[in-house]
């Protein structure tokens, strides 16, 4: 049996994600939007490059929740994205409700599901989820750190012109400004990246990551980044499909590890079939300690917004 992925949202980081669970044939796929044939154009498209892409799933478009009916997951996407200016924070008021509305859908239709959210702003769009399908916390979970550490990468292996993959990072925290790039876990090829480059361009690569998604939308004008989200989300999917034990950072509900409660913040996650199945608590130092802690502390803030 293949597994069932539902894509809500069939714009470009939907679009993105759904095309490249398509591409590695892994799962069938139902694209949902609320746009009349949105879905269903992208969908058809889709599936007419199976037989090119020489993959066997089937995928379809929809404005409805019928066709989701127990789907094994299921990507939140909808929503807007920010335009030059703006903070990811800036998208709280609108994002939250398509997210509850969404997640009543999903509930009615997937009870059994694991939810992965991706719209803005991301930690507080988890919370909302996660509050709203009441389902436990290591099925409700978000991307952010897959693709702020994708960033991150990119940045050392152009600096020091090396294979990305050699480069290993890892960065916590909240999606935005308040991110905690792990400096002491950055290593090319098992070497610590402070023996390979000096303070100065270490910090400016970990500046650049933290704008990595402002970067985007200033040079695309109207929307943000979406290849490299897209794809990191479905790298998150097929690590439930394939029960592959990843470690991936991610937006995970915290009951105490890291001495937070009760908040969404992005932390190093075992995910497979059952989702998150272990939170990693890594030793940090004291400044990362509270840099994680204000990034925590800033999702809080947005939950009084969302009056939650
Ligand atoms: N977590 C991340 O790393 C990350 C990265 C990039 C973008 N994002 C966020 O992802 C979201 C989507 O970005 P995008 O670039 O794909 O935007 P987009 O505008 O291209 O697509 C959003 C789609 O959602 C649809 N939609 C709106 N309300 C809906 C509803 N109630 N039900 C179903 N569909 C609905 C819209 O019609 C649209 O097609 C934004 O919130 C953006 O900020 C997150």
């Amino acid at each position: 049996m293949r597994s069932k992925v539902t894509v809500v949202g069939a714009g470009n980081v939907g679009a993105t994600c759904a095309f490249r669970i398509v591409e590695k044939g892994y799962a069938d796929v139902v694209l949902v939007d609320i746009v009349e044939g949105l879905p269903q154009g992208k969908g058809l498209d889709m599936l007419e490059a199976t037989p090119i892409l020489g993959t066997n799933v089937n995928v379809i478009g929809t404005n409805s929740y019928e066709e989701t009916a127990n789907s094994d997951i299921v990507v939140i996407t909808s929503g807007v994205a920010r335009k030059p200016g703006m903070s990811r924070d800036d998208l709280v008021v609108t994002n939250m409700k398509i997210v509850q509305g969404v997640t009543e859908n999903i509930v009615k239709h997937s009870p059994n599901c694991i939810i992965i959210v991706v719209c803005n702003p991301l930690d507080a769009m988890c919370q909302m989820a996660f509050h709203t399908s009441k389902f436990p916390k290591h099925r409700v979970f978000g991307q952010s750190g897959v693709l702020d550490s994708a960033r991150f990468r990119t940045f050392i292996s152009q600096e020091l012109n090396v294979s990305i993959e050699d480069v290993f990072t890892c960065v916590l925290g909240g999606h935005g400004d308040t991110m905690v790039p792990i400096i002491s876990l950055c290593t090319v090829g098992g070497v610590p990246i402070t023996q390979l480059l000096p303070k100065d361009k270490i910090d400016a690569m970990v500046q650049r990551t933290v704008n990595g998604g402002a970067e985007i939308v200033n040079l695309l004008k109207t929307g943000s980044a979406y290849y490299a989200p897209g794809v990191a989300s479905a790298q998150m999917v097929e690590a439930i499909v394939f029960d592959k034990k990843k470690i991936l950072p991610c937006s995970a509900y915290l009951d105490g590890e890291y001495g937070i409660k009760g908040v969404y913040a992005g932390v190093p996650c075992k995910i497979g079939k059952d989702g998150i199945e272990q939170i990693i608590e890594l030793k940090l130092s004291s400044e990362e300690d509270a840099a994680l802690k204000k990034s925590a502390e800033a999702v809080r803030g947005l939950l009084k917004v969302m009056g939650i």
